[in-house]
């Protein structure tokens, strides 16, 4: 699928921009295009099109029995989408819409064969971005939208990063700058018996629980078998990953750095101080949403600086870092979480 991949700055005013109008021929014409929303960069095409459904899974290498997120230029489309719309979800999207909350509720017919796969449900959401929503509007159409990486990588913040992963493999990437969020969107099932969040995000449980006077109940890694896409290893640099527990003490900490000292290249995305004899490519974030913000970056830059054994902090699992500490895990390679783990790799 070798061709030229286009790359587009788009203006201060989407609505009129010719880019615009371009990524909204190519996707009527069934093709597929990169755009920012607020979380990450989507790979976007006609959620109703066989064909162009099909490029998306080609391009990101996508396996196939993996869903799509739907996006959707208002809440006035959902019944586009399913035709069992509840009052939840009619009440969550007036609370959150457009932003980073996804609904699963039961698909309508067209979408079943295309984007949902095997499920009789459909995800969708209405992505916070000018530019994406813009594009929504000029093609007259819903868009299917996965994050626009080769599956398994780090989702793109960056038109850099989807370049990084997609050059050759699609015609068009629209560039708005650096996404906002830096995390995927909170995905939350509507269709059983109790709202479920599959995949938390910056949107949290808490937050959902006060909007609808009833609390979903919370990720769990149990939940994994409701979401297709949870169940792949994900969001992973080049880099072997050692993921610390706040409960590792000094000691077990300086053991992990000696067994780590003869690796060629180390990296550390932390606040820690760090033996002063060692190389260490560093990282420090300052609160939990910078992390969020900057985590894919920072793992694609990592690779980048040559990388080969990168050290990450855990974060505090409450409120938001609960999601930050989900693509943690699945990028890590190693969940150190006590000194008998550390024991145990470097003895
Ligand atoms: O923030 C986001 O959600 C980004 C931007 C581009 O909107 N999109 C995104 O898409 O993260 P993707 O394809 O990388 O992740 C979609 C997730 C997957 O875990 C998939 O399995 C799940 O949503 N999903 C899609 N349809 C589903 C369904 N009907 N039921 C349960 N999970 C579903
Ligand atoms: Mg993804």
């Amino acid at each position: 699928m070798n061709m030229q991949t286009r790359l587009l700055t788009v203006g201060s005013d989407p609505q009129t921009d010719p880019a615009v109008g371009e990524a909204a021929q190519l996707i009527r014409q069934g093709r597929v295009v990169a755009l920012p929303t607020e979380t990450v960069y989507g790979l976007a095409g006609n959620a109703a099109d066989p064909e162009a459904v099909s490029r998306i899974f080609a391009a990101k290498q996508r396996p196939e029995d993996n869903p799509l997120i739907v996006h959707l230029a208002g809440p006035e489309q959902l019944d586009l989408v399913s035709n069992r719309v509840s009052e939840s979800a009619r009440k969550l999207a007036a609370a959150f819409w457009p932003g980073p909350l996804t609904l699963v509720l039961p698909a309508a017919e067209p979408f079943r064969r295309t984007i949902c796969r095997s499920l009789d449900t459909i995800a969708v959401r209405v992505p916070d971005h000018p530019i994406f929503l813009a594009v929504i509007r000029r093609s007259g159409l819903v868009l299917a939208a996965p994050s626009a990486n080769l599956s398994g990588r780090p989702s793109p913040t960056t038109a850099a990063h989807v370049l990084d992963d997609l050059n050759g493999r699609i015609p068009l990437v629209l560039d708005g700058g650096p996404c906002r969020v830096g995390i995927e969107s909170t995905v939350l099932d509507l269709s059983g018996d109790r709202p479920a969040v599959l995949r938390p995000g910056m949107i949290t449980a808490d937050t959902i629980g006060a909007a609808l006077g009833q609390a979903p109940v919370r990720f769990e890694p149990g939940a994994e078998n409701r979401s297709p896409g949870t169940r792949y290893r994900h969001y992973s640099p080049d880099a072997v990953v050692y993921l610390v527990g706040p409960a590792v003490n000094q000691a077990a900490r300086s053991r992990l750095w000696t067994h780590l000292a003869d690796k060629k290249h180390t990296g550390y995305i932390g606040s820690q101080a760090l033996p002063e004899s060692l190389e260490v490519e560093k990282e420090t974030p300052v609160s939990t949403g910078d992390l969020a913000r900057r985590l894919y970056e920072i793992l694609r830059d990592m690779d980048r600086r040559g990388v080969t054994h990168l050290v990450i902090d855990a974060v505090d699992e409450s409120g938001a870092g609960l999601s930050l500490m989900d693509r943690l895990r699945r990028a890590a390679t190693h969940v150190l979480l006590s000194k008998e783990d550390i024991d145990a790799l470097t003895t």
